[in-house]
């Protein structure tokens, strides 16, 4: 784990969604910490996937009413990691200085979040809920979970990134033969960071073409510490909204809990799931596919070497937000530039 990313074990991250928390052990890892999620007394609970036993991980056990047992010897452990159960022990069980190790947890409108830090105190705060449009009546909103193979800021560029749908994703997203002049507005606060191209024209690729008419802006947005936001604006407000909430298990392998949002009355919901499921799952294995071959191309050479250029709108923004990880520590930015989008 780099020093960068282990930084970020204070903050928060999307573990699972609220209903994969069901009767068995979940496990995820987290900046590189092994996690078992299950439900205890109704709610999500999160412990270290370690027995402090013997060190078995938790998650290979069973959920035996609101505790966790290890599959070794049988310790039972409740949703706070107290040990309440050894099996072979005569009298009560009363081992609290054998606990499992917890981690902090949060279930919030559908979605489980987790911080991996011990230390108490050293938690940042849960990124506010504006980020996700589920609880949003204006919009239909599906959620959709997926991992690719990537540094995390690789695949927080990819999603922010304006210049590779003409490529990777051609005829469906943008065509690599119509260019336009486009200006774009780049602003960052302590908040986050916020690009604007002023597109004022009909885009051309297939699924903009389904759920878009006339377009005014383009919007890519991120929200320390990973979350990546896209948004196309009409005349009416905005046609479509992808909030993607990247959690990275480790240096090389993300998780991605997206919510897509389109406005209510477009057409059904359930048509537009079916449709957007389609569409989407097809531009996701075309990413998946290209962060999988920079990754493994990286590797071949054992180390990145990139070169820029102003249109690599994000990724400067990304990194300085990586590297600035206290939002009293940051400052504001504001610049343009015109592409050939
Ligand atoms: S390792 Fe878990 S009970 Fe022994
Ligand atoms: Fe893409």
């Amino acid at each position: 784990m780099t020093p960068a990313l282990a930084s970020l074990r204070g903050q928060w991250f999307v573990a699972c969604t609220a209903a994969e928390v069901a009767t068995r052990p979940l496990a995820r890892t987290i900046l590189g910490v092994p996690v078992v999620l299950f439900r205890s007394a109704g709610k999500v609970a999160a412990l270290i996937d370690r027995c402090p036993h013997r060190n078995a991980p938790l998650s290979q056990g069973r959920v035996v009413g609101d505790l966790i047992e290890c599959p070794y010897h049988g310790w039972s452990f409740d949703g706070a990691g107290a040990c309440r159960r050894i099996p072979g022990m005569a009298g009560a069980c009363d081992h609290r200085h054998q606990h499992a190790e917890a981690a902090a947890v949060v279930e919030r409108e559908g979605l489980v979040w987790v911080c991996v830090e011990a230390a108490e105190g050293a938690r940042e705060e849960l990124p506010p809920h504006r980020h996700v449009a589920l609880a949003d009546s204006r919009f239909d909103t599906f959620l959709w979970a997926a991992t690719a193979q990537c540094a995390l800021v690789d695949g927080l560029e990819n999603l922010l990134d304006a210049c590779h749908p003409h490529f990777a994703h051609a005829g469906l997203v943008r065509r690599a033969q119509k260019r336009r002049s486009v200006a774009v507005n780049v602003r960052r606060d302590a908040d986050g960071v916020e690009a604007t191209y002023l597109e004022n024209g009909r885009p051309d690729g297939l699924i903009p073409r389904l759920f878009e008419g006339q377009r005014l802006t383009s919007i890519g947005r991120f929200f320390p510490p990973s979350t990546a936001q896209l948004e196309y604006t009409g005349a009416g407000g905005p046609r479509f909204l992808l909030t993607s909430m990247f959690t990275p298990c480790d240096d090389q392998t993300v998780l991605i809990h997206s919510c897509i949002s389109t406005p209510r009355k477009l057409a059904p919901a359930w048509l537009k799931r079916m449709i957007l499921r389609a569409v989407f799952g097809r531009v996701l294995r075309q990413d998946q596919a290209v962060l999988r071959m920079q990754q493994e191309n990286i590797a071949r050479f054992g180390a990145a070497k990139f070169t820029s250029t102003p249109l690599d709108v994000m990724r400067p923004h990304l990194l300085y937000f990586l590297s600035h990880p206290r939002k009293q520590d940051r400052t504001d930015y504001a610049g343009s530039l015109t592409m050939e989008l």
